[in-house]
């Protein structure tokens, strides 16, 4: 593994099961649509970084110029390759944000989600993504909005170190501007979302949130962090 990469059970441990929970976000498009009204990706040269296995890759590579993954771990990368293989203008590398393998002014649209850009102790991160943005270029962070919604309170009590207010103003601070998007899960069997709480949350606060939590879908808040460069 590189240094510098932030241990990810979920996605490292579980793939499979991750799959599931990324088929499963955003069932309305909300997300991707706060996403395209941030910037447009057409005919752009596209970097995701922390692409884990790739999932979101070939969505840009509908439109974009190109696509490059750019994830820590040796398997995902594989598997990222793999997923994109047929896709001549997508590849995938091996890097960490806070030495991203790619030259100056390389990049129009920077998407990053639940990757590393977790607020406080991501500032040499931030000073790569600066380098590599060409002047005019977009970026944009996903990550969980712990402050509302019935997943953040689970991820609230999941992980009661993470400050949201902290979160939200490290970002305000650095110059991002946040879009919050009700962007939500919606599984195709009870067993499906049961096996992605267990992945997402420690076992105590899975269990409680099962057992009292019915259904398929659960309303879920994120943060779209975007900056212009
Ligand atoms: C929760 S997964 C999300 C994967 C992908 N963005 C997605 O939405 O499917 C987090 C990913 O960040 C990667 N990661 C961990 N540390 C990183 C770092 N320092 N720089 C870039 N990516 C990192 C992990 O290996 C993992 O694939």
């Amino acid at each position: 593994m590189l240094p510098g990469a932030v241990p990810s059970p979920n996605i490292w441990h579980h793939p499979a099961t991750y799959e599931v929970e990324n088929r499963a976000a955003d069932p309305d498009g909300r997300l991707w649509s706060a996403m395209a009204d941030a910037v447009s990706w057409a005919q752009r040269d596209v970097l995701d970084l922390g692409c884990g296995t790739g999932f979101h890759l070939p969505r840009f590579a509908e439109t974009a110029r190109s696509v490059i993954g750019v994830e820590p771990h040796p398997d995902l990368v594989a598997l990222a390759r793999r997923r994109t293989r047929r896709l001549e203008h997508v590849s995938v590398e091996q890097g960490v944000a806070q030495s991203i393998p790619l030259p100056d002014a390389s990049v129009d649209v920077l998407h990053v989600r639940w990757a590393y850009f977790f607020g406080p102790g991501s500032e040499p991160g931030l000073a790569e993504i600066a380098r590599v943005m060409r002047r005019g270029g977009t970026a944009l962070i996903i990550d969980n909005d712990a402050t509302r919604s019935t997943f953040g309170g689970w991820f609230r009590r999941s992980y009661p170190s993470v400050d949201p207010v902290a979160v939200e103003r490290f970002w305000s601070l650095h110059g991002w501007t946040r879009t919050p998007v009700e962007m939500g899960w919606r599984f195709g069997s009870r067993a499906d979302l049961e096996a992605v709480v267990r992945i997402e949350l420690t076992s105590p606060v899975a269990e409680a949130a099962l057992a009292t939590h019915e259904g398929f879908e659960v309303d879920y808040a994120v943060n779209l962090w975007s900056k212009r460069f």
